[in-house]
C-alpha cells in the first residue's frame, strides 16, 4: 500500500501535533456537486451508484478534486445493511429512504440473520478496496455505519421519520423486542465495519444521527449501550497505524462525557455544542470533530472565513480537533462557498499549531 502522503486527519484524531487544522465535510460526495449529479444520472439511481464500486470511487473522488481535503469517505449510505438483512431498501424521489419490509414485530426481528460482509455488503468492500486504491496514498480513507439506534428507527418506522412514533412505542411497550434488534445490528456493525478496515478503511465513523431523539435515560439503554458493543468489538489497528473511531450523536451535546468513556477516539459535534465547552468536558479524553452549522455555506466568503475563525479560536491551541460541518452538507450549497470553507480552515488554522 502507498505510504500516506497527508495524515493530518489521523494525526489529529490522535492528537499528535499537526501543521494546520485537518477538515473534510459531511456528505462532501453529494447532490451539491453537478459532476456527482451526472455519475448518478449516469449509474441510474443512488443504489445503483452505491453497488457500483468504479462509480462509488469517481464520486468518492471528486470533492478531494476540487478541495484541498484532508480525508475521502467511503460513497455509500448507513442503510446497506438493513438491505442487506433483506428488508428491501429504495429511495422514493423526494421522499427518502424506505423499506419494503419494516421490521416492526418481535416475529420480524426474530427471523433477522446478520450479514456476512464480504458477502451481502460484497459491492460495499470491493467499494472500499477500489476507493483506497485509487487514492494512492493522498489523503486516508474513512469508512463508516449507522449506529444500532439509528437504523433501527429507519428499519422500525420503514422509513424516515420525525415523531419516531412506532420504534418509541416498541422501547416503551415491548423492549425487549427492541434490544434483540440492536443487538443483532451491534454484531451486524462490528462485522461490517473490521470488514471495511481489512479492504482498507483508516479510520472509522458512526453515525448515531437520530439518538438526540431520546430521553437522557434511553439514550444510554438503547443507543450508548450498542455503540459501546461496536467500540469493544472494533479492530483498531491495521497497516501498522492505529484506526481512529469517532462517534457521532447529532443532539448529543449534552451526553459528550458518556460517549467519551466508550474507549472511542473521537467525537463529533453538531453545531448547537460550544466547542471550547466541549474541550473542557471531554477534550482531555478524544479529539473533537465539528462542528460550523452546514448553513453559513449559504453566506457569503467574508462570513464564512469569520465563523471558521470562531470556532478555530473556540478550540484554541494545539492538536486535536478535526474541523468539518455539524451535520452534511446541504444540496443547495454553492460548491464556490465550499471550497473558500475548507481554504479558510487551513489558512486561519496556522497560528494555533506552532
Ligand atoms: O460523502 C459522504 O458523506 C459519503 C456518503 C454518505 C451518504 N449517506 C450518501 C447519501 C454517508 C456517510 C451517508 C450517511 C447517512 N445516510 C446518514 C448518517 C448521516 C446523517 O446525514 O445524519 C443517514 C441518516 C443516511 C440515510 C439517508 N440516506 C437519508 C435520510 C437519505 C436521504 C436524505 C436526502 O438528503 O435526500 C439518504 C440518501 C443519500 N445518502 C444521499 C447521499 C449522497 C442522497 C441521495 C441522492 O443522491 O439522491
Amino acid at each position: 500500500m502507498a505510504e500516506l502522503k497527508n495524515d493530518r486527519y489521523l494525526r489529529a484524531l490522535l492528537k499528535e501535533p499537526v501543521d494546520v487544522t485537518p477538515v473534510w465535510m459531511m456528505r462532501q460526495a453529494g447532490r451539491y456537486l453537478p459532476e456527482y449529479r451526472a455519475t448518478r444520472a449516469q449509474a441510474g439511481d443512488f443504489m445503483a451508484l452505491c453497488r457500483n464500486a468504479e462509480l462509488a470511487c469517481e464520486v468518492t473522488l471528486q470533492p478531494l478534486r476540487r478541495y484541498d481535503l484532508d480525508a475521502a469517505i467511503l460513497f455509500s449510505d448507513i442503510l446497506t445493511v438493513p438491505d442487506a438483512m433483506g428488508l428491501g431498501l429504495y429511495f422514493e424521489a423526494g421522499e427518502g429512504p424506505r423499506f419494503e419490509r419494516p421490521t416492526d414485530t418481535i416475529d420480524a426481528i426474530k427471523k433477522l440473520s446478520i450479514p456476512d460482509p464480504e458477502d451481502d455488503l460484497g459491492y460495499v468492500m470491493r467499494a472500499v478496496s477500489t476507493i483506497r486504491r485509487e487514492l494512492n496514498g493522498q489523503v486516508p480513507l474513512i469508512g463508516f455505519s449507522g449506529s444500532p439506534w439509528t437504523l433501527a428507527t429507519y428499519m422500525v418506522e420503514g422509513g424516515s421519520s420525525k415523531a419516531f412514533e412506532k420504534i418509541k412505542r416498541m422501547m416503551y411497550a415491548e423492549p425487549a423486542a427492541l434490544h434483540m434488534l440492536l443487538d443483532k445490528l451491534a454484531d451486524s456493525v462490528v462485522l461490517y465495519l473490521n470488514a471495511q478496515v481489512a479492504n482498507g478503511a483508516q479510520s472509522l465513523m458512526i453515525f448515531d444521527s437520530w439518538g438526540g431523539a431520546l430521553s437522557h435515560a434511553a439514550y444510554r439503554e438503547f443507543s450508548l449501550r450498542y455503540m459501546q458493543k461496536i467500540v469493544d468489538g472494533l479492530t483498531r489497528f491495521a497497516d501498522g497505524r492505529k484506526v481512529p473511531v469517532t462517534l457521532f450523536t447529532k443532539g448529543g451535546g449534552l451526553w459528550l462525557e458518556a460517549m467519551a468513556e466508550t474507549g472511542c477516539d473521537a467525537l463529533g459535534l453538531d453545531w448547537t455544542v460550544d466547542i471550547a465547552d466541549a474541550r473542557r468536558r471531554v477534550g482531555h479524553k478524544v479529539a473533537l470533530q465539528g462542528n460550523m452549522d452546514p448553513s453559513v455555506l449559504y453566506a457569503q466568503p467574508e462570513r464564512i472565513a469569520q465563523e471558521v475563525e470562531t470556532i478555530l479560536a473556540g478550540y484554541g491551541e494545539g492538536s486535536g480537533h478535526v474541523f468539518n460541518l455539524g451535520h452534511g452538507i446541504h444540496q443547495f450549497a454553492d460548491p464556490e462557498h465550499a471550497g473558500e470553507f475548507v481554504k479558510s480552515v487551513h489558512e486561519l488554522s496556522a497560528k494555533y499549531h506552532k
